[in-house]
């Protein structure tokens, strides 16, 4: 017999790690891919996070912690969350998971019932809707444009809210398309949320990767009404380059953090410990290593924004946050490139990680069928020939 249940027959694979998979084999087999689908920063860890890591491990810290995570782990997230985002919580309302993704598997599990609904903002990142199916949930998608900012209105959430609306998703600064809300429309969405009593599920994994001087403010942070119904979502992956360390994290009311405690008591217990003791290094630690990985960030946006302006067929939208820029390349739609037509986001994709050896991801699998996505995360080098070749494609 081979049986899947209907639960995991209804996944679609993540297309950010399809075409990165892809890509690897490609460079694998010794093919010179210039990879623009990455999702992590291409810098190292920090020196003193890697060494609090062996220091772990050579003291013996290998053991398990409590399911929700270590207490020093824990104390560290609220002199964090006190420090830069202005929000008091005690460790017992902090939940640290295997990234931030499985913390925010954990939320949708902890809050929403099958049938509930889930306001979620397109384009959006691959994973929220498939997350939200997983749980029995059903995602409510509302559609945000380039000349809108690729941000939404309180108005147009409010068109879709109904009985069963449980919890709106936020993501800002956004992947993929590096919007940044204000703190005014944060506040306004805020307010919305207290009127229809909802859930707000705050992911601000990138709220280190902001730009032009954009203020990012979490949402908790407008009133105890407003952070009382709040899961701020954060870890250590982008910030701190620790993508492979597996370390997120939630603030909460307690009696959610106690539910969600629970629910990774009976499934996956703790995070790895090592990653805890580096992750207390990181958040203790100095912030030069953030300062310089967004400078760094910031010249490599300007100049991918400055190229990909000047190429025909394609739109950009400058990003003000995260490492993503997100051009509509329905300009293209119906030309032939390397003598293949192009009909989609994806063939393009195709054509150019395979006539051009770029890789690039469509927009389809974050709602967004007319856009792709570039991450420029990668060497400023990397981008000068990568931005070569996109020109050479597009020009015959
Ligand atoms: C918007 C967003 N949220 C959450 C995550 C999860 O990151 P991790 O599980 O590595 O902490 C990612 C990673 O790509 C992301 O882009």
């Amino acid at each position: 017999m081979q049986h899947l249940s209907a639960r995991v027959k209804g996944i679609s694979p993540s297309p950010t790690l399809t075409i990165d998979a892809k890509t690897k084999q490609m460079i694998q087999e010794g093919r010179d891919v210039l990879n623009f689908s990455a999702g992590e920063p291409d810098f190292d860890t920090p020196v003193h996070v890697k060494a609090a890591a062996i220091e772990a491990i050579n003291q013996g810290y290998t053991k398990y912690t409590p399911a929700a995570g270590a207490l020093d782990l824990r104390q560290a997230i609220c002199d964090k969350l006190r420090r830069d985002n202005g929000l008091e919580y005690q460790p017992n309302q902090i939940v640290v998971s295997n990234g931030g993704k499985h913390s925010l598997f954990n939320v949708y599990q902890t809050l929403c019932d099958p049938g509930d609904e889930v306001i979620l903002q397109a384009p959006y990142w691959v994973s929220y809707p498939e997350m939200i199916r997983l749980v029995g949930a059903v995602p409510v998608i509302i559609n945000s444009t380039a000349e809108q900012g690729f941000k939404l209105t309180p108005a147009q959430i409010e068109e879709r809210l109904t009985p069963r609306t449980r919890a709106i998703t936020l993501n800002s600064p956004s992947n993929p398309t590096g919007a940044v809300y204000t703190p005014a429309e944060l506040e306004a969405i805020a307010r919305l949320a207290v009127k229809h009593d909802l859930y707000i599920i705050s992911d601000e994994i990138y709220e280190k990767m902001v730009y032009d001087g954009v203020e990012q403010r979490s949402i908790a942070s407008f009133g105890p009404e407003v952070k009382a119904r709040t899961i701020t979502v954060n870890g250590m992956s982008k910030a701190f380059a620790m993508t492979g360390w597996r370390i997120g994290y939630t603030a909460t009311e307690k009696y959610i953090a106690d539910a969600m405690a629970a629910l990774q008591g009976q499934t996956t217990s703790n995070p790895s410990s090592i990653s805890q003791k580096a992750s207390v290094a990181g958040l203790h630690g100095p912030a030069d290593f953030i300062n310089r990985m967004v400078g760094e960030f910031k010249r490599r946006r300007d100049y991918i924004v400055s190229r990909l302006e000047a190429l025909p067929g394609i739109k950009v939208n400058v990003p003000k946050g995260a490492f993503y820029v997100f051009p509509n390349v329905s300009g293209l739609f119906g030309k032939t490139i390397r003598g293949r037509k192009i009909d989609s986001s994806d063939t393009l994709c195709q054509v150019l990680l395979e006539e051009a050896l770029v890789a690039v991801v469509p927009g389809t699998g974050f709602g967004a069928p007319e856009h792709v996505r570039l991450s420029y995360a990668t060497s400023m080098e990397k981008i000068k020939s990568g931005m070569d070749r996109l020109g050479a494609a597009l020009a015959g």
